[in-house]
């Protein structure tokens, strides 16, 4: 069993770009020759060919069938389609699907293991960390990538660093209150 988190208030947060958000470098991307690809996606080498405008968000959805990671905006400002590109946190709708070959991909569909989920996962369940659901997936790949660099983040780290994504169910207090739950492994996994 899981842990549920005391608190349920809601409150607002600031939103602008993750800081470990790639930026657009889509230059003078249009039609051109196919890009053929390989990239490792949730541990499964996939081979692709592409035109060299596709987004890494189109690749995983549209080709691979991953749409668990979610277009929001399309404008680089919602977080919604925050993959871990080799790792680190980025908004597969301002990367192209060509800037990831070589590299490992990460989707919300690869985080849980076979003991059930992530643990990031299991705290954003225990502490009602979700609505609607649909930033959800982003969020918690973004909350991923920050603990990574902060196991131990406070409050206000939090909270800044899950300013590239917005919630617009506004629940924001309960999304931060589940990363300091998995920080401090309140709300370890197993519980899938
Ligand atoms: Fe990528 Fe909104 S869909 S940031
Ligand atoms: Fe609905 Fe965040 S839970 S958009």
């Amino acid at each position: 069993m899981f842990q549920i988190c005391a608190e349920t208030v809601q409150a607002p947060v600031r939103a602008h770009m993750w800081p470990g958000t790639v930026g657009s470098r889509t230059g003078s991307i249009g039609k051109g020759a196919p890009v053929q690809l390989s990239v490792t996606v949730n541990g499964r080498e996939e081979r692709a060919d592409v035109e060299p405008r596709t987004l890494l968000v189109h690749l995983l959805r549209d080709e691979l069938g991953l749409t668990g990671t979610n277009v929001g905006c399309d404008t680089s400002s919602c977080g919604a389609c925050t993959v871990l590109l080799d790792g680190q946190s980025v908004k597969s709708c301002t990367v192209l699907a060509a800037q990831a070959d070589g590299a490992a991909v990460t989707t919300i569909e690869g985080l849980a293991g076979q003991d059930g989920l992530h643990p990031v996962q299991a705290a954003f369940q225990a502490c009602h960390g979700l609505q609607c659901g649909f930033c959800t997936p982003g969020m918690i790949m973004a909350s991923v990538s920050l603990l990574a660099e902060l196991p131990s983040p406070t409050e206000e780290q939090v909270r800044d660093g899950l300013e590239g994504n917005l919630c617009r169910c506004t629940g924001y207090h309960n999304i931060v209150r589940s990363v300091l739950a998995a920080a401090d492994g309140s709300t370890a996994g197993g519980t899938a």
